[in-house]
């Protein structure tokens, strides 16, 4: 199929850009580089630099090239950042997602794989999290999430849309050629290992030459059994894979919201111990407040995406995800270099 990656410069993307290439996909490249990295798209798709939110240049893009399908992963995706400018998560993702939607109703093209989040749920109830779970976020990009899966349900419904929006939980880890590179850095993972490695955070202010700043611990008095918040990580690898099988089914799909993640968490402060383990290095840590908007416990139970795709997890272990976001880490120190 002829496959339009939004996003497909940044982290997730481009790793599921390169999985679509090896199943045989052709793969258009949309990304405005806002964030993403001209040179994280991968060899054998092409790159058009330009926004979801230009609705008539999306709608031309589809029509001109002939594409079958999109993928949107192009989003502001970090919840801190959203609790202090709502206006970039609704207008990044939702005046965005309607922009998307309306091109691909222009274009004639009604097949669509979304990238959505558990931070849909919020605090949930209970967990492992299904998704018939309560969707009441605690955050604006949470919101922004929530609001774009709706509108994909009006879509399927009064258009004929067919979709699958795909909550992620932690994305982690990476594949041989792509991995995360993103300024600023505010994920766990690559920062507890630049901590390790002792390289400054990047966004962090500080320059090249610094010393590492340590790790920051946002809240040790979670109720939780250590005290730190427990996501589920989930990685890079599987998270691809999830879309390629959705993409194969979803003409036959009675279901659209799958959640992606691996059903185990792990608190902060087991992160930090496998990074140490993997690295065979220290962790310098500080204890921090909380971080606004973070809830307690997010686990995800994937049963509907194992039953109704066929997915399973193949990279679940901890310390394999951080194994191998090390390992890209080591071979490019300065990200994508760009
Ligand atoms: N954390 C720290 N110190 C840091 C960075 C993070 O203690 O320097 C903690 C956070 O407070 C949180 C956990 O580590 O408890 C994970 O934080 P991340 O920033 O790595 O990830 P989030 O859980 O905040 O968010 C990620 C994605 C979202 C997605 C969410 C779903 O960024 O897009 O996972 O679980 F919605």
């Amino acid at each position: 199929m002829r496959v339009l990656v939004s996003g497909g410069a940044g982290y997730i993307g481009s790793v599921t850009a390169e999985a679509l290439l090896r199943e045989g996909h052709e793969v258009a490249v949309l990304d405005n580089l806002s964030r993403g990295h001209r040179s994280a798209v991968p060899a054998g798709a092409s790159l058009t630099v330009g926004d979801v939110r230009d609705r008539e240049g999306v709608s031309a893009l589809l029509k001109e090239w002939g594409g079958d399908c999109v993928m949107h992963f192009s989003a502001s995706s970090l919840v801190g950042e959203s609790m202090r400018d709502p206006g970039e998560y609704f207008g990044n993702n939702v005046v965005g997602m309607a922009a998307l939607l309306e091109a691909m109703r222009a274009a004639g093209v009604r097949r669509i794989i979304f990238s959505s989040t558990a931070a849909t749920y919020g605090e949930p109830e209970a967990v492992p999290i299904a998704e018939e779970a309560p969707v009441r976020p605690t955050n604006p990009y949470g919101e922004s999430k929530a609001i774009a899966e709706r509108m994909l349900a009006w879509y399927r419904e009064i258009h004929g849309f067919r979709y699958a929006a795909l909550r992620y939980f932690n994305a982690a880890g990476a594949s041989r050629d792509h991995g995360e590179d993103h300024d600023p850095e505010t994920h766990l993972i690559p920062l507890a290992l630049r901590a390790a490695a002792g390289l400054p955070a990047p966004g962090s202010g500080a320059g090249a030459k610094s010393a590492a700043p340590a790790l920051a611990v946002f809240g040790g008095d979670y109720p939780t059994p250590d005290g730190t918040c427990v996501r589920d990580y989930i990685h890079v690898l599987d998270l691809a894979r999830a879309h390629i099988l959705a993409l194969e089914r979803l003409e036959g799909l009675e279901e659209s919201v799958f959640n992606l993640g691996n059903g185990e968490g792990y608190s902060v402060r087991e992160v930090i111990a496998s990074v140490e383990r993997v690295t065979g290095r220290k962790v310098p840590v500080i204890d921090a407040p909380r971080r606004p908007g973070d809830p307690a416990r997010l686990v995800a139970s994937s049963a509907r995406a194992r039953r109704v795709l066929g997915w399973r997890p193949e990279l679940a272990e901890l310390d394999r995800i951080v194994a191998d976001a090390w390992s890209w880490m080591e071979r490019h120190p300065q990200g994508y270099g760009d």
